[in-house]
């Protein structure tokens, strides 16, 4: 007899795979799941494969030696506040730093109306928790970002998505989506959009629709959450005007450090009419009570120290050239059937596969050939997008790109032969939502 069963355990769960807890989950714990595509991304994290694939920053980018000596010091002159307990509200001089922020695209808002939340990641999580209900309905463009789609799910969100085209969400497929919507009785709770440098689209909400969107949005008294992480990477000009300068009141803004500082001190924020940001806090402190003060100090330093315009400034032209590789790359090398996105900033590119040919599929391939792409089912909670991948440029360096650009064109082109050869290659069914892990997102 073996020693776990003279202490009475159950040797079938013993360092098994076995959940002896299955039966016993709540209900909305079956909308989390694991992506079977995160075990190749394992394999394709290794350094000889071309990761196409990773929504990772280029931290390497910052000034590291600049930042170590800021947060030492952090500790040595505030220690005693940086190692204490926050309110859940978050830092308020930090509040105030985001505002100025915030104003380069436009907005204008006080401190008191700001939430400092663990990435915008959590902004997402709360705002879901406070309005969701189970089976209520989420707009948000198709497709949409990953980690969102997990979110929704989580809380037993349905999500309906609105087409999108290069110029970002079509505003009459909104219209007419809401209008379906509101004749079935479903009752819709907001409108999730990233209109700025999309992931995993790579385009921009253009002006005029910008208005459009605004105006039927208000018209229907349906909340907008615009999610905005990418705003201030832009390539050409001036940032855009958010949504939010527009609509005080029906526009929930979120916003990031985690691009255009580094991810690794997870500090995002929600800025949000009153009465929703003061449920925001509720959730907030029943979360994690409050956010790191440590982490939010050591932004706040840095905002105060260092030139942060400077910094994003090189991040967008360290970006520029990885965008300029990629689309050049793809330029010479794609088969012509294959089409995609021209990003004017943001990390993405999103890619269109000839008919026929499934994304997913695919991606066993690559990785044989040692480069990584996000199929486009990742993306949809419909278990559309086979078609699509995306392709992002803000990790690896131009050379490595083009040449990770060079064996997945050969790839495809694989691909489109044996489709000519033996026909269509029948999709996969897809059920939920794809969560390739934070890496990924
Ligand atoms: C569109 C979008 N929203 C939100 C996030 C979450 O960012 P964070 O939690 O690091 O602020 C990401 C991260 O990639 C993103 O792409």
């Amino acid at each position: 007899m073996t020693e776990e069963l003279d202490h009475g355990q159950t040797p079938a769960t013993q360092g098994s795979r076995i959940d002896a807890y299955v039966d016993r989950y709540a209900a909305r714990a079956t909308g989390m799941v694991a992506s079977e595509i995160r075990a190749l991304f394992a394999v394709a994290s290794r350094p000889e494969v071309v990761s196409l694939a990773g929504g990772m920053p280029y931290v390497t980018a910052l000034p590291l030696d600049m930042v170590g000596e800021l947060v030492s010091d952090l500790v040595t002159r505030r220690g005693p506040v940086a190692l204490q307990y926050g309110s859940g509200q978050g830092d308020p001089h930090l509040r105030e730093q985001i505002c100025d922020v915030m104003r380069l695209e436009g907005i204008h808002a006080g401190a008191n109306d700001v939430v400092v939340t663990v990435g915008s990641q959590q902004a997402l999580d709360l705002i879901t928790r406070i309005f969701i209900d189970p089976g209520d309905v989420v707009l948000a463009e198709g497709p949409s970002y990953v980690g969102a789609l997990g979110t929704f799910a989580a809380y037993q969100a349905k999500v309906v998505h609105i087409a999108m085209d290069d110029q970002g969400i079509v505003p009459e497929s909104l219209a007419q989506t809401i209008y379906a919507l509101e004749t079935a009785g479903a009752p819709i709770k907001f409108l999730y959009t990233i209109p700025t440098f999309h992931n995993p689209g790579g385009v921009t909400l253009n002006i005029a629709r910008r208005q459009q969107v605004l105006d039927i949005c208000q018209r229907a008294g349906i909340l907008i959450i615009e999610d905005n992480p990418y705003g201030l990477l832009g390539f050409d000009g001036e940032p855009m005007r958010a949504l939010r300068a527009d609509n005080p009141d029906g526009v929930v803004y979120l916003g990031s450090f985690s691009k255009t500082l580094a991810p690794g001190f997870r500090v995002g924020w929600a800025l949000a009419p009153h009465a929703i940001r003061d449920k925001l806090v509720l959730a907030m402190e029943s979360a994690v009570l409050s956010h790191s003060s440590f982490t939010q100090l050591a932004v706040g330093q840095y905002l105060t120290t260092q030139p942060w315009r400077e910094q994003i400034k090189t991040f967008r032209e360290l970006y520029r050239e990885r965008r300029d590789a990629l689309l050049d790359a793809l330029e010479s090398l794609m088969p012509p059937e294959v089409t995609w996105t021209r990003p004017a900033g943001g990390f993405f590119v999103w890619a269109t596969l000839p008919e026929g040919l499934d994304s997913k599929a695919i991606l066993p391939r690559a990785v044989a050939e040692r480069v990584a792409f996000v199929p486009g089912t990742g993306f949809f909670s419909d278990g559309s997008g086979a078609r699509h991948m995306r392709l992002s440029y803000c990790y690896p360096e131009p050379d490595r790109i083009r040449e990770g650009v060079r064996r997945l064109a050969g790839v495809i082109d694989q691909e489109i032969q044996l489709r000519d050869t033996f026909g269509t290659a029948s999709a996969r069914d897809h059920q939920g939502v794809d969560t390739p892990g934070p890496d990924l997102a």
